[in-house]
């Protein structure tokens, strides 16, 4: 065995998510001037539109970064969008204070447990936005709406979630290491409010500044990739869900880990298996994406400054 395979061979996950963390790390910071962001938006299925908001972007596809898993699925294209929604701040400063503008890292484009991947892998990429230092973290998806009410292409802020998947991304032995904040990166530790609240205000304001109002709803996260049955979904609603996904969860649990916030956005791309009058595909699901890819993104655009202002504010 050469001593490069025997080095790979004794690398951790917790070395594969540092290693990943060095090369992005090292691109941000070649940039002039150096890229900090503390927020991370990761953008689900057709939902892709807000990284060519993305001024003077340092684009690096998955395939490119080592560890990352690669998405295999049509709609997610899979690559890092980097920069400042807003202008690039000037002078010497590389850390901006203006409310217009937000450095932030974009995951466009995750993979899921359905595409063979496993826990581990379907959240090393948040593992490592963690180990770049990021703070808050925005997560969008595609969602069935289960609640009578909801009406396709709404968007729908997470108050809460259920996970359906049937395992956990932290089984196993605890990483202290990925306690990147403090009183982070426990083997047990509290989900009382998985999505921040705080997070969820800045939101409904940037929603009201853009002429419309956002609903909380709860996401249960099933494995996929079938779609539910309308006997699981009835269940599923008798349970509290009003949306259902086949992702965020795992990531959701593993930001929580690291102390890192979270403000989750569904985006209601169908109504959930038995509630709508045809069978869902993942085609309506993409179409519908690509409609309401353009609002998300004006919210995004509005809501991103904001975050990035409270977090420059924190110690
Ligand atoms: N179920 C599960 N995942 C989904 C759905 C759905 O109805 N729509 C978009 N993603």
């Amino acid at each position: 065995m050469s001593s490069a395979n025997r080095r790979i061979f004794r690398m951790t996950y917790y070395d594969h998510v540092t290693e990943a963390a060095a090369f992005l790390g090292a691109g941000f910071q070649s940039l002039a001037p150096p890229l900090n962001p503390k927020l991370g938006i990761v953008l689900g299925s057709g939902l892709g539109a807000l990284a060519d908001s993305v001024v003077d972007p340092l684009i690096v596809p998955y395939s490119e970064i080592p560890h990352f898993p690669r998405a295999t699925v049509e709609g997610h294209s899979g690559r890092i969008v980097a920069g400042y929604l807003g202008p690039i701040p000037t002078g010497s400063s590389a850390t901006p204070q203006s409310p217009t503008t937000a450095p932030v890292l974009i995951m466009q484009g995750r993979v899921h447990s359905y595409e063979g991947y496993s826990p581990l892998q379907v959240t090393l990429p948040i593992r490592v936005l963690g180990a770049l230092g990021i703070r808050a973290v925005i997560l969008t998806n595609a969602a069935g709406g289960i609640h009578p009410d909801y009406h396709v292409g709404q968007l729908v802020l997470l108050s809460d979630h259920i996970n359906m998947m049937g395992w956990s991304p932290l089984t196993g032995p605890n990483e202290p290491r990925f306690g990147f904040r403090p009183g982070s990166g426990l083997r047990f530790f509290d989900m009382t409010e998985p999505y921040s609240k705080p997070l969820r205000e800045l939101a409904q304001q940037s929603a009201q500044d853009e002429g419309f109002s956002l609903e909380e709803g709860v996401y249960v996260a099933t494995l996929g990739p079938s779609f539910e049955t309308p006997a699981e979904i009835r269940a599923f609603r008798t349970l509290g869900a009003t949306l259902v996904g086949m992702s965020t969860v795992p990531e959701t649990i593993v930001a929580r880990h690291m102390g890192i916030d979270v403000l989750g956005i569904s985006c209601v791309t169908n109504l959930a298996a038995g509630l709508g009058s045809k069978p869902l595909s993942h085609e309506e699901v993409n179409e519908t994406g690509r409609m309401v890819e353009q609002r998300l993104a004006a919210l995004l655009k509005r809501l991103a400054p904001k975050i990035a202002a409270t977090l420059e504010a924190q110690p």
